[in-house]
């Protein structure tokens, strides 16, 4: 069966709005704890770096002022080629300057030439590490034309602060830092949310997987497989539990169904019998009575003809309900020929031509049996009210995918209303010949449809009607 086609279930672009709908609401989720997880972590790791910084530059400012204790003390630190070496050496990271001054506050030792001699009183940083108190803080320096953090740390000889020492770096590292932290903290929410997507994708699939199944049940029986059932013992108890629902429905539809068909095509056999019963004796009857009473029975006889009729179509309508053996391959060019021969002495008989227009062999789709009782009803139909003299025209028309049969005549054709309701059951026209059930063409429908193919009467160039078959090739 076609699943991909429109079945009247419903759209299977809903299921899938219902696990991409999922899908929205679970991944948002997991950017939102992320979210609210990671944007105060920022700022938290902004002020981890700056502190690790702080902690390292102390220790390492108080490293050197160990080194140049005794050189300050005797005044001969700018001498000192070790300590020179030392703080030349120092370069911690890229534009990170120490500068050692001497009680004074003048610069004897630097990383920077320029410091060298320098006069840093006025600096608060300084004024505080010579006072004997370890400094740290930002400031704009106007000399650099950036931000600066740095730490001063006293000299000390004892009790006596005989210098300081001086660590600067730009605070731009701390921010550079906090960003290589923030990044490496993005890329392990990007990957969780990866992660967070991927699962519920899996966890909104086996959702809307068992859904799919059970609207396909639902289209299969919409479109009349009473056998099918849906799966039942997979998926999420609700589904597992709607899945049940549907296949005691299904069962109890298709035990309606069977009973009725039954009861249509045993009804029908049982009327055959007393139906023969009174022919029969209405048969004896007509030998019996007078002229004057004749035309009474003969009148009966042709009811009781009709309802013979009706009920010979009816059993054929139950018993086309119950082709549900699907279509095979017919050759339905050689089974147009076939009818044609049988049906030409019958049409002489009314003076009218039996043509047929069909290709050697054709074949397309329809049940077994099916093409030679469509094309006796259309005949039958056909002739009915062929004028004497007129063609019957029996027509096969191939196509890539079709075959078109037509039953054509030159009768008085049908008003485009009633070539639409002739294909009702019971359904007969105003001026139609008595005798007739009105069940022709609904069995032909029915049969057709039973092979895949459609019906329809149109308007003949004649006037009359062209009756179309398409079965697919
Ligand atoms: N070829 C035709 N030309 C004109 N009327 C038709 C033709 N075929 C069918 N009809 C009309 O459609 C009605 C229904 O046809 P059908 O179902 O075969 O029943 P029935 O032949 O037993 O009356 C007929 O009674 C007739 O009025
Ligand atoms: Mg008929």
């Amino acid at each position: 069966m076609d699943r991909g086609g429109p079945r009247g279930g419903i759209p299977a672009r809903d299921t899938r709005a219902v696990r991409n709908r999922l899908l929205l609401v679970l991944v948002g989720v997991v950017a939102l704890v992320l979210a609210i997880h990671d944007i105060p972590l920022a700022g938290h790791l902004n002020r981890v770096e700056r502190d690790r910084l702080v902690t390292t530059l102390e220790r390492d400012a108080f490293i050197i002022a160990g080194r140049a204790e005794e050189a300050l003390e005797e005044g001969t630190a700018a001498d000192e080629p070790a300590l020179r070496a030392l703080v030349a050496r120092y370069s911690f990271e890229e534009d990170v300057r120490v500068a050692i001054v001497d009680r004074d506050a003048t610069g004897v030792v630097a990383s920077q030439a320029a410091d060298l001699a320098e006069d840093f009183s006025n600096r608060p940083e300084f004024a505080q590490a010579l006072g004997g108190e370890p400094t740290t803080d930002d400031r704009f320096s106007a000399t650099l034309g950036e931000e600066l953090f740095f730490v001063a740390v006293p000299v000390l000889s004892g009790d006596d602060v005989v210098g300081a020492v001086r660590i600067s770096a730009p605070s731009r590292i701390v921010d550079d830092r906090a960003s290589d932290r923030v990044r490496g903290l993005l890329f392990v929410a990007l990957i969780s949310l990866l992660i967070a997507i991927a699962v519920a994708w899996l966890f909104a699939r086996t959702l809307a997987q068992p859904i799919r199944r059970l609207r396909l049940a639902t289209d299969d029986l919409a479109a009349g497989d009473l056998g099918v059932r849906a799966d039942d013992d997979d998926g999420p108890p609700e589904v597992r539990a709607l899945a049940t629902s549907f296949n005691s429905m299904a069962g109890r539809l298709e035990q309606l169904v069977d009973r009725q068909r039954a009861f249509a095509g045993t009804a029908s056999h049982q009327l055959r019998t007393p139906l023969t019963a009174l022919r029969l004796r209405l048969e004896q009857l007509a030998d019996q009575v007078d002229s004057g009473q004749a035309e009474t029975v003969d009148a009966a006889l042709v009811e009781t003809d009709r309802l013979h009729r009706m009920i010979e179509g009816l059993l054929a309508l139950s018993r086309a309900d119950d082709a549900a053996v699907g279509p095979v391959e017919v050759d339905v060019a050689a089974v147009v020929h076939d009818r044609a021969v049988y049906w030409t002495p019958l049409a002489a008989e009314r003076g009218v031509t039996v043509v047929a227009d069909a290709p050697e062999t054709a074949t397309g789709f329809a049940v077994a049996g099916a093409t030679e009782q469509i094309i006796d009803n259309l005949v039958d139909n056909a002739l009915e009210v062929s004028p004497d003299g007129s063609e019957l025209i029996l027509r096969l028309v191939p196509d890539d995918h079709h075959l078109e049969l037509h039953v054509i005549d030159a009768g008085p054709g049908l008003s485009e209303e009633d070539r639409g309701a002739a294909f009702d059951r019971f359904w007969r026209g105003a001026d139609a010949v008595p005798g007739g059930s009105g069940l022709g063409l609904a069995i032909v429908r029915q049969l057709a449809a039973a092979g895949d193919a459609s019906t329809e009467l149109r308007e003949a160039s004649t006037g009359g009607v062209d009756a179309v078959v398409t079965f697919r090739a």
